[in-house]
């Protein structure tokens, strides 16, 4: 990407960038799929990475017997419900330090910080973890009507912390979050998962590295 900006504002996808959520998505998941009998294993939970609840189980169900749109709806209910159950243990302990410290650095360095999720949970997973006052805008599942890899989760974002996508990078481990993040215009920041993948603009390994974002010069 070649804009002549510097980065003001940082959005971070929430699961699988701030906290590591994808073992209770996982188990939730599992527990449906077995009681109707499809196939799940952790090779299909990758590919729900970013993808929203109702995507996520038309994927899981690519292989079962046609399901109706009501049982479809009572299914992902009862997936988040269970996925909920487990999401009350989460804690401040399942941030990494660095997490925090880094936060707490860009925000020294006046850079507006943004949580940019397809997960409706995403107000809850932050009040567990202690982290809701460390962002100035969360953007997730509630306020969109597409998911990733449409733009929308990341433009809501931008607008909220009333910045340009061209002045903000976006942090993801999804695939699908990378596209949308070229999709809207933003910087887009490859970890985890993404990490590997060829088309986002910066690709990390440690979370640390975020920091590179504050002093970059596009
Ligand atoms: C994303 C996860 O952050 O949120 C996906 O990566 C998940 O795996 C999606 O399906 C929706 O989450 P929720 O909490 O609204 O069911
Ligand atoms: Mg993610």
């Amino acid at each position: 990407m070649n804009v002549n900006h510097t980065i003001k504002g940082i959005i971070f996808d929430l699961d699988g960038v701030i906290v590591y959520t994808d073992e209770m998505h996982y188990r939730a998941w599992k527990h449906i799929a077995d009681r109707i009998g499809v196939e799940f294993n952790r090779d299909i939970n990758n590919r729900l990475r970013g993808v929203s609840r109702m995507e996520s189980l038309e994927i899981i169900l690519e292989n079962a017997k046609p399901v109706s749109d009501a049982e479809k709806l009572a299914l992902s209910d009862e997936k988040n419900a269970i996925y909920k159950k487990l999401l009350e243990s989460l804690s401040e302990k399942d941030v990494d330090s660095d997490v925090r410290r880094v936060l707490r650095e860009l925000k020294k360095r006046n850079i507006k910080l943004a949580i940019g999720s397809s997960s409706k949970n995403a107000g809850f997973i932050l009040k567990q973890i202690k982290l809701t006052d460390f962002f100035d805008a969360v953007s997730d599942g509630n306020n969109i009507e597409k998911s990733k890899p449409d733009p929308e989760v990341f433009l809501k974002a931008a607008e909220f912390l009333k910045l340009m996508p061209s002045e903000c990078a976006v942090v993801e481990d999804a695939y699908a979050g990378i596209d949308a993040a070229k999709a809207g215009g933003f910087y887009s920041v490859g970890i985890g998962a993404a990490s590997a993948y060829d088309k986002a603009d910066m690709k990390i390994h440690r979370f640390s590295e975020v920091l590179k974002l504050a002093t970059l010069k596009k």
